[in-house]
């Protein structure tokens, strides 16, 4: 088992990644030899490593070479240049030429075939993804991409190395985007669409943080990594899969277009000189006011069950209150329409669930929630549209300060907006593992790691029921008729399961 302390890594390419990586090795006790494109950017790059360093408190001992004098000792040699396969392969053949007979060599690209790498390296067997995240010294994830043809030892060997720097390994087979990017691009997509519906932005990801828990919303995080970034990768995997699920979204295309690449061109989703995310956050969320003194309620429909298990619910249930929720979160049957006019001749009723066909059949002075309460608080998607003649009746706002619950209005759009996401999210999670780019577990932990998910995707659908999600995902289909709503096999094969077990 390689040890990492005391081997000696050359790392090329002192951009943020180059220079994060080094210092992880660094860290570790690793002797650390770094280059760039000559001389001068190399030193330029040290120096950067060095302040770096400063800046957390820690010092630096990375050596500044060339190509040829960082190979002469190196076992492993990390390149982190530019992401162009043209200047990754020219680099690689010289690697080849310079390096020693048992060099391993690994990649952080973040979309390029790591098994391309390895041919133009010349030697396949030796050329293992290691996919870092930004920033390198604080993210805890690596992903370890095990190309066709990488061999079984230097995939051992990798993973014990990433261990060794204290790091989280997740091994993904060689596959556009890998784990984390790939699983998020629906979450974009559909972020991107919803504005494109008529959402405003700092409502998709009040939303996305207030239900799902996401640290930061889809809209903002894509404006702070690069609108030109996500086109450009969006296109490469619409290119590299041939679905057109992965097509990019003629909202953002137009934004590129304009020069309003996100946060650091200062406009993006959000104008950052009139209202940043936050502000657009503050603005759109209510927040629960008092609550109303002497108020009982009931809840019924088919997810009553985990809604009366929140204390925030429970302490409040009474049967014969005047005000009922009926909680439903797949797509409603017959019945469950009856149920809830029949509950309307007797009490005030709310409807909590996102399907889109509430919007045809909601009775009149009915209202209309997605409440989320799966986490201590409880978070409310309110939907009030007059262009589809639903408002809020005054009760509803009520239980939410009942509930001490947070809201946001949306509009009467398919699947709202939290279960769209996530339900998106879960389906893409589903294809990475169907065609065997990983495993659930190791998706789960991904998305938990690199992106601050309280849940991965697979316990998400758990909790949720697959019957549930793939109802959700065929209305969506049936509403928008986009086939990227289609379940997946895998999600269709659990509901068969769930459903013969019922
Ligand atoms: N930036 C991110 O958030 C991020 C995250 C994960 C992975 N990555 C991947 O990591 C790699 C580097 O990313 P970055 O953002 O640090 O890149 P960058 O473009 O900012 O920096 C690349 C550096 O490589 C140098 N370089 C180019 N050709 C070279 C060569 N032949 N030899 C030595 N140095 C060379 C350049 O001078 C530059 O300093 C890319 O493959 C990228 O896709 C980036």
């Amino acid at each position: 088992m390689t040890r990492v302390a005391g081997m000696t890594v050359a790392v090329a390419g002192l951009g943020p990644m180059g220079r994060g990586i080094a210092r992880v090795f660094d860290r570790a006790g690793a002797r650390v030899v770094v280059c760039d494109v000559s001389p001068e950017a190399t030193e330029a790059g040290l120096a950067l490593i060095r302040r770096e360093a400063e800046a957390d408190g820690e010092k630096a001992t990375v050596e500044a070479g060339t190509l040829r004098s960082a190979l002469r000792e190196a076992t492993l040699f990390v390149e982190a240049v530019v992401e162009n396969m043209e200047a990754k392969a020219a680099l690689l053949a010289e690697v080849r030429a310079h390096g020693r007979d048992d060099l391993v060599v690994a990649s952080n690209t973040s979309s390029l075939s790591v098994g391309e790498m390895g041919k133009a390296f010349g030697d396949p067997s030796r050329v293992i993804g290691l996919h870092f995240f930004n920033p390198p010294t604080k993210m805890r994830l690596v992903e370890v991409i095990k190309a066709a043809a990488t061999a079984d030892e230097v995939h051992e060997n990798a993973l014990g190395i990433v261990r060794e720097l204290g790091k989280t390994p997740v091994t993904c087979a060689d596959s556009p985007n890998f784990v984390v990017n790939r699983v998020c691009r629906p979450l974009y997509y559909e972020a991107q669409l919803l504005v494109m519906q008529g959402l405003e932005p700092a409502v998709v990801d009040a939303v996305a943080r207030g239900a799902l828990g996401h640290r930061m919303g889809p809209l903002e995080l894509l404006d702070f990594t690069g609108l030109h970034t996500h086109l450009a990768s969006s296109e490469t995997a619409h290119r590299e899969f041939g679905d057109p699920r992965y097509r990019p979204i003629p909202l953002v295309r137009g934004l590129v277009r304009n020069g309003m690449t996100g946060r650091a061109a200062g406009r993006g989703f959000y104008d950052y000189a009139v209202e940043p995310p936050r502000d657009g956050r503050g603005r759109v969320t209510r927040a629960a006011g008092p609550a109303p003194e002497g108020v009982s309620l009931n809840v019924t429909g088919p997810h009553a069950a985990a809604l009366r298990g929140h204390p925030a619910v429970a302490r409040h249930l009474a049967g014969d209150a005047p005000l009922v929720v009926f909680s439903c979160h797949r797509a409603p049957t017959p019945e469950d329409v009856e149920q809830v006019r029949e509950l309307g001749r007797r009490a005030r009723v709310v409807v909590d669930g996102s399907d889109a066909a509430w919007r045809d059949l909601l009775p009149a002075d009915t209202g209309w929630v997605r409440l989320h309460a799966w986490r201590e608080e409880v978070f409310a998607e309110v939907v009030e549209d007059p262009e589809a003649g639903v408002a809020v009746p005054d009760d509803t706002y009520a239980l939410l300060d009942l509930l001490g619950a947070a809201g946001v209005r949306v509009l009467a759009l398919p699947g709202l907006v939290a279960d769209r996401l996530a339900d998106c999210l879960a389906n893409e999670a589903y294809a990475v593992v169907e065609e065997g780019t990983a495993r659930p577990e190791d998706v789960d932990l991904a998305l938990r790691l690199a992106m601050n998910h309280p849940e991965g995707p697979f316990a998400y659908v758990r909790r949720a029921g697959p019957v549930t999600v793939a109802s959700r995902l065929r209305s969506l289909l049936a509403e928008i008729g986009d086939s990227r709503y289609r379940p997946t096999q895998l999600m269709r094969r659990q509901v068969s399961a769930e459903t013969r077990r019922a």
